[in-house]
């Protein structure tokens, strides 16, 4: 077993914390060879004789299909994909977390489980609870890491760079796990990364975390319009306000305020630099005009194709010693 050229062997991965920016290029050089095989229409063999589980409890369009289509296009026969878990399973009788992980790995004898769940701390109970490696597939308002390394990867892949970049990141900073996520592993790939926070101050991002990325050594600065940001931005992060939390909170009043407060459209695209990208971990509700996805600039739909590949690479390192020899 080649654990030392495979960082990701039958590890969890949890949390971006657990990244260095060699284990970044790693998975972006295997991201690479996914994406050629896909798009030469080559499926892959490395999970041929595995078993996958994916445990989702809230809702998913983009995590869900790439993870599932990720096993199948390593050659995964076995892959017990349960959306709705949150309705469907004994979490609706009361079963613990811990139990239904427990479950899973004996009902199915996976050799994995991905799990999306609304607590910040689900993937550290399931992998408490399991012996088999927990991939987070979004844990809470906290982290969503593998969201967070498609959209480094589309960075690096529409830019060409990852160094001496301002990001800009739009919207609802409280309680959206991408940006978090994101911000973190902006910083490991260069430390001295500019991060412009715009969001009203309600939803501002979390006082310890900007901490924390400016202690790394990140150019952090909060604003209140994207008219302050969008001329110099390379990258324009845009993000919902997250309903759901509100709803969960009784601030349903503070929402219907807020949910309007930023549109990107044709106007403000004007002002930006020639050379930026537009993303969005999607779904939008009304925060990118569809006026802008005409747009060459706008890079949320080929950023999905990035979760992919980089789902692939995810899979195949958990389940593989050495994924890059083949
Ligand atoms: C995000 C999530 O679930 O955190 N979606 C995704 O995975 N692409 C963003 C969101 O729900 O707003």
């Amino acid at each position: 077993m080649n654990k030392k050229g495979n960082p990701f062997f039958w590890q969890d991965f949890i949390s971006v914390g657990q990244l260095s920016f060699p284990k970044i290029k790693y998975i972006f050089s295997l991201a690479d060879r996914m994406s050629a095989a896909v798009e030469n229409g080559q499926a892959r063999r490395d999970l041929k004789n595995k078993t996958v589980a994916i445990l989702f409890y809230q809702p998913s369009t983009r995590t869900f299909s790439s993870f599932l289509s990720a096993a199948l296009w390593l050659g995964c026969r076995r892959v017990i994909a349960i959306p709705g878990m949150q309705a469907y399973s004994s979490a609706v009788k009361g079963e613990s977390l811990a139990d239904t992980i427990r479950s899973i790995e004996q009902t199915t004898a996976t050799n994995i489980i991905i799990l999306r769940h609304p607590q910040d701390s689900s993937s550290e109970i399931a992998a408490a609870n399991a012996r088999v490696p927990i991939i987070n597939a979004g844990s809470g308002k906290k982290e969503h890491p593998t969201q967070a390394l498609l959209d480094l990867y589309t960075i690096q892949r529409e830019l060409g760079q990852l160094k001496k970049l301002r990001v800009a990141m739009v919207g609802d900073l409280k309680y959206g796990r991408t940006v978090k996520s994101l911000a973190q592993l902006l910083t490991l790939a260069d430390p001295q990364v500019h991060i412009d926070l715009v969001a009203p101050a309600a939803l501002q991002m979390p006082d310890n975390l900007v901490m924390r990325l400016r202690r790394q050594g990140a150019q952090v600065k909060k604003y209140a319009k994207i008219e302050d940001v969008i001329t110099k931005a390379d990258v324009l992060y845009m993000t919902r306000i997250q309903r759901e939390w509100f709803e969960k909170e009784g601030q349903m009043g503070l929402y219907n305020r807020l949910k309007g407060f930023y549109v990107l459209n044709r106007p403000l695209m004007r002002k930006a630099k020639k050379k930026m990208i537009v993303m969005h971990p999607l779904p939008r509700v009304n925060e990118i005009a569809p006026e802008v996805d005409r747009d060459p600039r706008a890079a949320y739909f080929r950023q999905m194709r990035s979760g992919l590949y980089i789902r692939m690479a995810l899979l195949a390192a958990a389940l593989t010693p050495s994924p890059l020899a083949s």
